[in-house]
């Protein structure tokens, strides 16, 4: 029986880890040459695949990222007992092990708490773009790479073309949407350190800052302002957190219920034929959009979860196009 602190583990916690760190070298070794073929760093090796393994791995260019999906009766030496054993099988060192707790529904707010304060970032690849991943601090690490391939897809429609891209966190659409020949791209978030960080994004990947820019604002106060200056734009992504708990502005956002205003909102500043990417995490959302005025709504969430991603219990994102 493993110990951890003396104090003594249940077997069946040591078969866990046992079992999943061989099914984590098994995909690996599955996986790891065919995104090294397109240059991809960041990539799911768990996706809570055994039920009574409620955990997920990604491997971030040779660190792992061990996350728990917590509920009451989680025990705290479960994680690090799992994240020791993956870490052994893949002979990454101690270092490059980041354990995160990861909370379902209204606890939410807790995934942008802090973890520590090292404000240590490593440059990843995806493709042939680069971003600053920061695996030590927060349980989101910079970049989301279940939307990989949505990225792919803005990219692919992009040229020419002005793109707005709401809740854009480090700007990773707005990268891909700029690397594919948009004619310009706002980006805008509440949060003033990652509008920083997508600078830093930019910077990396030689964006130009005038016709790619950065708004720091609050999503509805930059709609309204929007609005009234009458700007226009032939492409968007929308990628809302599920809550969102400002009391300071009274905004609280909450996507099952505010979504038809937000998306109405959006398409109001759209050009007749553009397009709209919606993406939501939350896991039992119901989409309320027959009353927008656009052409077609199409789910594509298929097209949009990659591969290591294909949970049957937990859908990472769900995603729509909608064609104004
Ligand atoms: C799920 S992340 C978006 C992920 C992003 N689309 C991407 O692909 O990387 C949510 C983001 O929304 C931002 N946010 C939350 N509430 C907001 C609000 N009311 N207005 C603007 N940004 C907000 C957060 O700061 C966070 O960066």
């Amino acid at each position: 029986m493993e110990r951890m602190n003396d104090t003594p583990l249940p077997e069946h916690f040591t078969q866990q880890a046992e079992m999943l760190a061989n099914r984590v070298k098994k995909r690996f070794k599955h996986l790891y040459k065919r995104f090294a073929r397109q240059q991809i760093d960041v990539f799911r090796l768990y996706d809570w695949d055994i039920p009574e393994i409620r955990a997920v791995v990604d491997w971030y260019g040779g660190h792992l990222v061990v996350g728990e999906y917590m509920r009451r009766q989680s025990t705290p030496a479960w994680l690090p007992l799992m994240g020791r054993a993956v870490a052994d099988a893949m002979e990454v060192p101690a270092e490059r092990l980041h354990l995160k707790q990861r909370w379902a529904g209204r606890q939410d707010g807790k995934r942008y708490e802090r973890i520590d304060y090292t404000d240590k970032k490593i440059v990843l690849r995806e493709r042939d773009l680069r971003f600053l991943v920061n695996p030590y601090d927060y349980v989101d690490t910079g970049l989301f790479a279940d939307h990989r391939d949505t990225r792919q897809m803005v990219r692919e429609m992009a040229a020419g073309k002005d793109v707005l891209n709401l809740y854009c966190y480090t700007a990773s659409f707005s990268c891909y949407a700029a690397k594919g020949g948009a004619r310009s791209t706002v980006s805008v978030d509440r949060s003033k350190s990652t509008i920083a960080w997508a600078g830093e994004n930019f910077k990396l990947n030689g964006i130009d800052p005038e016709s790619n820019r950065l708004v720091h604002a609050h999503t509805f106060d930059f709609l309204a302002k929007a609005r009234r200056k009458g700007r226009q734009f032939d492409l968007a992504v929308v990628d809302p957190p599920s809550y969102s708990t400002t009391k300071v502005r009274n905004a609280a956002f909450d996507i099952l219920v505010d979504h038809p205003r937000l998306l109405s909102m959006v398409v109001e500043l759209l050009r007749p034929q553009a397009t709209l990417f919606f993406s939501t995490n939350h896991q039992d959302f119901i989409p309320r959009m027959e009353t927008l005025p656009v052409t077609r709504v199409e789910e594509i969430t298929e097209q949009t979860i990659p591969e290591d991603y294909r949970n049957k219990r937990k859908t990472i994102h769900r995603c729509w196009r909608i064609t104004v």
